[in-house]
C-alpha cells in the first residue's frame, strides 16, 4: 500500500466547518494530514473534524473567530499540544460584505480587511517561532529537509477587481501582497507560500438566493450574501468551463500547493477560476 502524501503532517485550516475549507480540511485529512479545524461556528467545525474521525482521519475543532486578538496562538498552540507539530498553514476563513463604495461605511471596510488579511497575518506570526524552532531541531538533527506549506485563500475580486466589492477586493488584494513578502521572508525555512484566488464557486457565499436575499450570522449581525439566480446564471455563461465550480474542486486547487510536487514552487497566485480571469 502506498504510503499517503501527508502522512505525518499537521495542517490548520481555518474557515473549515463549511464550504471550501471543509472540503480542504478533508482532502488533506484524507493524505494523511492531521487537521486542526477551525470556524466561527463551532458545531460546524465540530462537525467536520467528527466526519474527519469517523473516515480514519485525525482531526481536532478549534472553534472561534479567526479576527479575535487572541486566537492565532490559540490556533497555532492546539496544532502543537495535540499533534506535535505544525507544517501546512491554509488561510481561507472568511465572509463578503459587499456595497458600492458610497455605501460602504468604516465598519464595512475594515471588518473585511481583518477577516481576510489581519487575520491571515496574525496567523503566520504566531507560526513563525513554532516553524523556526522545529527546522532548527531538523536540521541540527540532520533530519531529511521538510518543505512545509502555507496556502493563503484570494480571489478574481482580488486579482481583477470586483463592482459592489472594493473592501473584499483590497482584502484579497492585500493577501497576495503577504504571499509574494513571505514566500521571500521564509523561503530559509523551506516553508513555501501561495495563494489561490477563486473564480465563482458554489457555496453559500455564492449560492443562488431566491430573490437575492439569504444572509449569514456573523457575529451577531445579519450579512447580506448570495447571488441572484439570475446574474449566478449569467455568469456561469462568461466562465470558459460554462459553470461554477464545486468547492471540492476548489479544495483540488490547494491541495496542489500542500503536495510534495509544489516544493519548488513559492510566491505564485493560481487562478482557480475554470479559465475565467475576471
Ligand atoms: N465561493 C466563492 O465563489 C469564492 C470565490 C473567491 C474566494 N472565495 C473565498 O474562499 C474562502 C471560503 O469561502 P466559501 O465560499 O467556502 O464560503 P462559506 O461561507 O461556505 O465558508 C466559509 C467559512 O468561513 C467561516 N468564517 C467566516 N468568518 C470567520 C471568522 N471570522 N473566523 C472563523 N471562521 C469564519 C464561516 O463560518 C464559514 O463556515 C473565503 O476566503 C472566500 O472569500 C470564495
Amino acid at each position: 500500500m502506498p504510503v499517503p502524501p501527508l502522512t505525518d503532517r499537521v495542517a490548520l485550516v481555518s474557515g473549515s466547518g463549511r464550504g471550501i475549507g471543509r472540503e480542504i480540511a478533508l482532502k488533506l485529512a484524507a493524505a494523511g494530514a492531521s487537521v486542526v479545524v477551525n470556524d466561527l461556528d463551532a458545531d460546524v467545525a465540530e462537525q467536520t473534524a467528527a466526519d474527519i474521525t469517523a473516515a480514519g482521519g485525525a482531526a481536532t475543532s478549534c472553534a472561534g473567530s479567526v479576527t479575535d486578538a487572541e486566537f492565532a496562538d490559540r490556533f497555532v498552540r492546539t496544532a502543537v499540544d495535540t499533534y506535535g507539530g505544525l507544517h501546512i498553514i491554509v488561510n481561507n476563513a472568511g465572509y463578503t460584505w459587499d456595497n458600492v463604495i458610497q455605501k460602504m461605511s468604516d465598519q464595512q471596510w475594515d471588518d473585511i480587511l481583518d477577516v481576510h488579511l489581519k487575520a491571515p497575518f496574525r496567523i503566520l506570526r504566531a507560526a513563525q517561532p513554532v516553524i523556526s524552532a522545529a527546522v532548527k531541531a531538523e536540521r541540527a538533527q540532520g533530519s531529511p529537509r521538510t518543505t512545509r506549506k502555507v496556502v493563503n485563500i484570494s480571489s478574481i475580486a482580488g486579482t481583477a477587481g470586483n463592482v459592489g466589492q472594493a473592501n473584499y477586493s483590497s482584502a484579497k488584494a492585500g493577501i497576495t501582497g503577504l504571499t509574494k513578502g513571505l514566500a521571500k521572508e521564509w523561503g530559509r525555512y523551506d516553508v513555501t507560500v501561495n495563494c489561490v484566488a477563486f473564480g465563482l464557486i458554489r457555496t453559500r457565499l455564492t449560492e443562488a438566493a431566491a430573490g437575492g436575499d439569504a444572509s449569514i450570522d456573523v457575529a451577531g449581525r445579519q450579512i447580506k450574501v448570495g447571488v441572484n439566480p439570475d446574474l449566478l446564471a449569467q455568469m456561469e455563461k462568461s466562465i470558459p468551463l460554462g459553470r461554477a465550480g464545486t468547492p471540492a474542486e476548489a479544495a483540488g486547487a490547494v491541495y496542489l500547493f500542500c503536495l510534495p510536487e509544489s516544493d519548488y514552487v513559492s510566491g505564485q497566485v493560481l487562478v482557480c477560476g475554470g479559465g475565467f480571469h475576471g
